[in-house]
């Protein structure tokens, strides 16, 4: 789909690099010649994923073991990622969600998925276009957001809030920083199924099928089509794209949107129970 020198030269940090999309993403970003930073919560799972991408590609992966909730974490590294070599980009990848009846909702819950998608979002970006502006470097900042960020939708409140959140912050930003050679985009994904996203979101393993084939092309989205997506979106050639939003979900929201919200006719009184996370100690 693109010449194999697409991202060459671009250093790229993605947060929650290590699994999912993320994962997908960094792969496909090293094989267009990029040099990839990756962070994550687990220091394990980035290192394993570092491994197996350079042995893929044989391109550069540093990992930083970080929370993004954590500002002076965040702080901390990006200010060790430009002192060894400035990053061109940065995609907020790293996400949080899980269903729940929303009357149902600690306070907690919903701070660990407004801290993860929204403040860990800010935090990173925040971060690097002081850096960019002061420097007069050119940046970009994509964010992986979802086609609910304008419908709302149904039983994952707080991931809804705070992808409009990232919304908000990428046309916010594209317009204030667009002038000064950053510019920020943002993927709305479909049903792209990973373990992370399925172990949390699908409630029913007979569900998953209705799940990834609920649009009208009748299949969930690959990885590579969307880590392609973001490597258009990162790349020099797409330099007049500013503060949009891409979807790409094979047009299921148009056919019916809130991703979940159909959810409504399909769990019972015990499946929501069921649903409840368990509490340890
Ligand atoms: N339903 C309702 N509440 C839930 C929940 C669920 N399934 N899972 C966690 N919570 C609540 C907890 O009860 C807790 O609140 P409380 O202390 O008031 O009871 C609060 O959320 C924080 O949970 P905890 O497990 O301590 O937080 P964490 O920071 O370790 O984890 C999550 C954050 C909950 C978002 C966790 O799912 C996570 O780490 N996710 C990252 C990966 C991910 O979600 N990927 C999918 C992206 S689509």
């Amino acid at each position: 789909m693109f010449q194999s020198d697409l991202l060459a030269g671009k250093r790229i940090l993605i947060t929650g690099g290590g699994s999912g999309l993320g994962k997908a993403m960094g792969r496909r970003f090293l094989e267009l010649g990029a040099a990839l930073a990756i962070c994550g919560r687990r220091q394990e799972v980035l290192e394993a994923t570092a491994a197996e991408h350079r042995a893929a590609t044989g391109g550069e992966v540093v990992t930083s073991g970080c929370d993004v909730r954590d500002v002076d974490a965040v702080e901390a590294m990006i200010e060790q990622l430009f002192a060894e070599r400035p990053l061109d980009a940065l995609v907020n990848n790293a996400a949080g969600n899980f269903l729940c009846r929303s009357e149902e909702l600690s306070p907690r819950a919903v701070d660990a998925v407004l801290g993860i998608v929204l403040k860990g979002s800010a935090n990173c970006t925040l971060a690097c276009g002081r850096r960019w502006l002061a420097e007069g470097r050119p940046g970009t900042v994509l964010s992986i957001t979802t086609t609910y960020a304008w419908t709302g939708s149904a039983y994952v409140l707080p991931s809804a809030m705070a992808k409009a959140g990232v919304l908000a912050m990428t046309q916010s930003l594209a317009v204030e920083w667009g002038g000064r050679g950053i510019r920020l985009n943002a993927i709305a994904p479909g049903p792209f199924p990973t373990q992370g996203a399925w172990e949390r979101l699908v409630p029913k393993p007979e569900l998953a099928h209705h799940f990834e084939t609920r649009n009208p092309l009748g299949r969930p989205g690959a990885h590579r089509e969307l880590a392609d997506l973001a490597a258009f979106l990162l790349a020099d050639g797409s330099a007049y794209v500013n503060g949009e939003v891409v979807t790409i979900d094979g047009g299921g929201w148009l056919q019916g949107a809130g991703s979940f919200s159909f959810l409504r006719d399909m769990l019972s009184e015990a499946d929501w129970q069921a649903l409840k996370p368990r509490k340890t100690g």
